[in-house]
């Protein structure tokens, strides 16, 4: 059996309107944003929703159309939804009689394949559609396969799906990834938590998210541990009952935030953060000279407020810093855009390294037309040369954090800017106009009729 070579897809809303986004630019940002539970997070705890047929309720899921998107491929399989309360979702998966995950679904969006681990753990089996690329480069799901297999799943390939089954529980075995995955490893726990005996990952990824779904699967009543930083290690039980799980803060939309006062301008409360997760990132706002502070959150004992001040365009310059991404505790690849644009605020050239997805830098010839100055060296290095004065302009999304990043240099640059395919964004950042808005900026969101 040969698997065969993904295809790339683009994401499409589901009809032929195109959102734009409005901006005028040039106004400092003040006031205060409160960030949103993490999306990375909340998909992967409705997949592990699945492996019990008592209720989940997950508090702090951030209103997302990847939310929607998941929750309607989940309602497609039986899995019963509600939404009692802002910011709740409760998914009951008493009733689940269709185990089946169409290209239609996958091709929206990736995290479908989360469903691949439990669906085949709890059901002993699924046929699940390959999720292919996406704009930010190739994206295999061979080592989700191979970790399946390895707790004895049989998975052929035909014609775009994987036909997996167990034909008993799956066996606990030791799973040893050729590099750090974040899905990878969390499907691999999700299959591993319902098998018999005991499974052993290395190396896990190390992303707060994971250790989120650890905490929830644990109060399902599994059993899971980080023994070591990259060893996870899960003593496979033979049910799981509900459970009530608040979703952790996201940290790459805290981030962006964060970018978004040192590049625009002003003075940002971005509340509701869990600064332990964003070292890497401080670390390089520290390096820049971005002026930065932790503070208690006002509302919430349990985070944190991070305060940034950044310098008016005129008012100086951040210092060169270089931009390099890797797994947890690294510098986190989706942070990646709205930090390389910090870099066009610095004095003189700084570099982009791109070490985990091999075509991200793609959104930076779109800056280009904000007056940023970039050369993209190869497809996964690049040079930006500070400072840059932003100029008005128009610009077309390319993918979710690239689409947020132009948003927020058309938001520095005095005039009238447009950002076509808005929708991109809201795929990963809640009510980003309001936010926006509640920051003092001049942001709208226009649907129109394509011709
Ligand atoms: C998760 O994707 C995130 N998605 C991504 O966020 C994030 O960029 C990425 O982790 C890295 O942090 C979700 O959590 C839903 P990987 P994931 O497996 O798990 C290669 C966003 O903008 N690889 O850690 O799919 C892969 O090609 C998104 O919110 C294989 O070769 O990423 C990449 O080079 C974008 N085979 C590397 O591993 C596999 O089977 C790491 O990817 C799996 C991965």
């Amino acid at each position: 059996m040969t698997d065969a070579k993904p295809f790339s897809w683009e994401y499409r809303p589901g009809t032929t309107t195109r959102e734009t986004f409005h901006i005028t630019g040039g106004k400092p940002l003040a006031g205060s944003v409160r960030v949103s539970g993490a999306k990375n997070s909340a998909l992967k705890l409705m997949a592990a929703a699945t492996l019990t047929g008592e209720r989940v309720s997950l508090e702090n899921v951030p209103g997302l159309l990847d939310i929607d998107v998941l929750s309607e491929t989940l309602n497609d399989l039986g899995v019963q939804i509600s939404r009692p309360a802002p910011g709740r979702l409760d998914l009951h998966a008493a009733n689940v009689d269709w185990l089946f995950v169409p290209l239609e679904a996958a091709a929206k969006m990736r995290a479908s394949f989360m469903l691949l681990g439990p669906l085949l753990a709890r059901f002993g089996q699924v046929i699940i559609s390959n999720p292919g690329g996406d704009r930010i480069g190739r994206r295999p799901v061979n080592l989700h396969v191979d970790a399946m297999r390895a707790l004895g799943a049989e998975i052929d390939y035909r014609d775009g799906y994987y036909f997996a089954k167990s034909p008993g529980r799956l066996i606990g075995a030791r799973i040893t990834f050729p590099q750090v995955t974040v899905m990878g490893t969390e499907n691999a726990m999700l299959a591993a938590v319902l098998a018999r005996g005991t499974t052993i990952i290395q190396p896990a990824a190390q992303e707060p998210e994971v250790d989120d779904l650890i905490a929830l699967l644990n109060k399902m009543g599994a059993q899971v541990a980080r023994t070591a930083p990259d060893v996870i290690e899960v003593q496979g039980v033979a049910s799981l009952s509900g459970a009530t799980h608040q979703v952790i803060p996201d940290r790459i939309e805290a981030g962006t935030f964060a970018a978004a006062a040192a590049v625009i301008g002003g003075d940002v409360a971005i509340r509701g953060v869990e600064p332990t997760h964003m070292g890497a990132f401080l670390a390089l706002m520290t390096q820049l000279g971005v002026e930065h502070h932790i503070e208690p959150d006002p509302e919430d004992a349990t985070r944190k407020t991070l305060r940034v001040v950044g310098l008016a365009p005129g008012a100086g310059d951040y210092q060169p810093a270089e931009v390099r991404t890797a797994p947890y505790p690294g510098l986190p690849t989706d942070i990646q855009p709205p930090a390389g644009l910090m870099l066009t605020r610095a004095n003189g050239a700084s570099m982009i390294h791109e070490t985990i997805f091999e075509d991200r830098l793609e959104w930076l010839s779109g800056l280009r037309a904000f007056g940023a100055q970039v050369e993209v060296l190869d497809p996964r290095t690049a040079r930006v040369t500070g400072p840059t004065r932003f100029s008005p302009g128009e610009a077309e999304i390319p993918d979710l954090r690239a689409g947020a990043t132009l948003v927020l240099a058309a938001l520095a640059a005095p005039g009238s800017s447009q950002i076509h395919g808005a929708h991109h964004v809201r795929r990963g950042y809640a009510t980003i106009e309001e936010k926006f808005r509640g920051l003092g900026a001049d942001m709208t969101h226009v649907s129109e009729e394509a011709g």
